[in-house]
C-alpha cells in the first residue's frame, strides 16, 4: 500500500544511522547463562539483579496464587480488579519503603506517566535532571508543566533554576535514584536540601536502586538515611523484585489523590495474580537475604576491576550497572557482536536511549552469577579489545 511506504524508509533511515533495533529471542529463564539464538552465553543484560524471578520461593507463591485467583485480574482496580493480593503487596510495599502507604501500577513507566501530571500541571515548574529515565520525561510531557532541565546531578544548577521559579505555582524536582543506563547515584541528600530550602516536592525513581541500596534492600532513599516522610518514592517490581509493576510510596493523601485521578491507575486492568504474589514474596527474600546484596557488589567489583585493568573505558558506576562507553552505535554494536561469538550476552545501547556519541554495553551483574561466569564474560572481553 502506497500510504504506508513511509515505513520502510523510516526503518531503512535507522538502519543507516546504526539505529536499528531487532529483536532477539531467549530460549531460558533469565538465569546466569541463558539459552539465545541457539547457544548458552552469559547473560550481562538483564535487570533480574538478585535473580528472584526463578527463586523457588518466588515461583511457589506465584503458582498458589494462579490456584487461588486465576490467571489475570479480569478488571481494572476500582471496578473488579482489586483481589487481596494487592492489599497485601502494597501493605509491604509501604513498610519496607517506611511511608504510610503505597500503591501498585502495572508498570514503572505507567507510575511515571501517571503521577508526574498530578503533581504538576500548568503553570507549575518540573525540574528533571538532564539523564532521566524516558518513562519521567514522557510524564512531563503529558503534565504539561513547564520542564527545565538542570545537567547531570549538578545542585548548583538546580539550586539556580530554581531561585528563578517564584513565578510558578508548584515546584516538583524528578531525578532517578540510581541512573539506569550510567549506575551513579543521585545526590538525593544535597537534592533534598536544596528541595526544602525551596519548597518543591521531590519525586525519586528507584527503580534501579530498589532491592539493591540501602538498609534491607529499600533502595536510595534509606542508603543515604533520609526522611522518607518528605521525599516521593517511585520504584518498579521489575528488576531486582524479578515480577512486573510499578509502584508509588508516599503518604496516604498522595496515594488516595493518585486512586482518584492518576489515569494510569484507573483506565488499566490489574495486573495478574501471579506477579502480585510473587512480588511480596520477593520483597520478603529481599529483606531477609542480605547475601544477595553483597554477592551483587562483589561481583560488580570484580567485573569492573578486571575490565579497567584490560582497558576498557568504564563510567564511574557504583552499583552493580556497567557502563562500557564505546562511542558510535556501530562500534557498540560490533563490540557486542564480537562477544556475542565469545559466548558474552552484553547489549548495546544506543541514542535515544543515552545521549549522541555515547552508545555503550551496559552491563548488569547478578547475585546468582558464578564465578566461572564472571570469568567467561572477563576472557570474552579479554578476546575482543578494540
Ligand atoms: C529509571 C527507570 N524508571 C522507570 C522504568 C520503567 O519501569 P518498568 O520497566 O517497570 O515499566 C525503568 C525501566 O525500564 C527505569 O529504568
Amino acid at each position: 500500500m502506497e500510504s504506508h511506504d513511509w515505513l520502510d524508509t523510516e526503518c531503512a533511515a535507522l538502519e543507516q544511522a546504526g539505529l536499528r533495533r531487532h529483536l532477539r529471542t531467549v530460549m531460558s529463564a533469565p538465569t546466569g547463562t541463558i539459552h539465545l539464538d541457539g547457544r548458552d552465553v552469559v547473560l550481562l543484560g538483564s535487570n533480574n539483579y538478585l535473580g528472584l524471578s526463578t527463586h523457588p520461593q518466588v515461583i511457589t507463591a506465584a503458582i498458589e496464587a494462579t490456584r487461588n485467583f486465576g490467571t489475570g485480574a479480569s478488571g481494572s482496580r476500582l471496578i473488579s480488579g482489586n483481589n487481596e493480593l494487592y492489599t497485601t503487596l502494597e501493605a509491604n510495599l509501604a513498610k519496607t519503603k517506611n511511608t504510610e502507604a503505597a500503591l501498585v501500577f502495572s508498570s514503572g513507566y505507567a507510575a511515571n506517566t501517571s503521577i508526574i501530571p498530578i503533581l504538576a500541571s500548568e503553570g507549575d515548574l518540573i525540574l528533571s535532571d538532564a539523564l532521566n529515565h524516558a518513562s519521567i520525561i514522557d510524564g512531563c510531557r503529558l503534565s504539561r508543566a513547564t520542564k527545565k532541565v538542570y545537567r547531570h546531578c549538578d545542585v548548583e544548577h538546580l539550586k539556580a533554576l530554581l531561585s528563578e521559579s517564584t513565578a510558578f505555582r508548584r515546584r516538583l524536582i524528578v531525578t532517578d535514584g540510581v541512573f539506569s543506563m550510567d549506575g551513579n547515584i543521585a545526590p538525593l541528600p544535597d537534592i533534598y536540601e536544596v528541595a526544602t530550602h525551596y519548597e518543591a516536592m521531590l519525586l525519586v525513581d528507584d527503580a534501579h536502586g530498589f532491592g539493591v541500596l540501602g538498609k534491607d534492600g529499600s533502595g536510595t532513599v534509606a542508603h543515604f538515611g533520609l526522611d522518607s516522610e518528605g521525599i516521593i518514592q517511585m520504584g518498579t517490581l521489575s528488576k531486582a523484585v524479578g515480577a512486573l509493576g510499578g509502584y508509588i510510596a508516599g503518604s496516604r493523601a498522595l496515594v488516595e489523590l493518585l486512586i482518584n485521578k492518576a489515569r494510569g491507575f484507573i483506565f488499566t486492568t490489574g495486573l495478574p495474580p501471579a506477579t502480585l504474589a510473587a512480588a511480596n514474596t520477593a520483597l520478603d527474600v529481599i529483606r531477609s537475604s542480605p547475601e544477595l546484596r553483597q554477592r551483587l557488589f562483589s561481583h560488580a567489583e570484580h567485573l569492573k576491576t578486571a575490565l579497567i585493568n584490560l582497558g576498557y573505558t568504564l563510567l564511574p558506576s557504583e552499583t552493580q550497572i556497567l557502563p562500557v562507553v564505546l562511542g558510535s552505535p556501530q562500534r557498540a554494536t560490533n563490540i557486542a557482536d564480537a562477544l556475542l561469538a565469545e559466548g558474552v550476552f552484553a547489549p548495546a545501547i544506543r541514542p535515544p536511549a543515552v545521549p549522541p556519541d555515547t552508545s555503550r554495553l551496559r552491563l548488569a551483574v547478578m547475585a546468582t552469577h558464578t564465578e566461572t561466569e564472571i570469568h567467561k564474560a572477563i576472557a570474552g572481553f579479554a578476546a575482543v579489545i578494540p
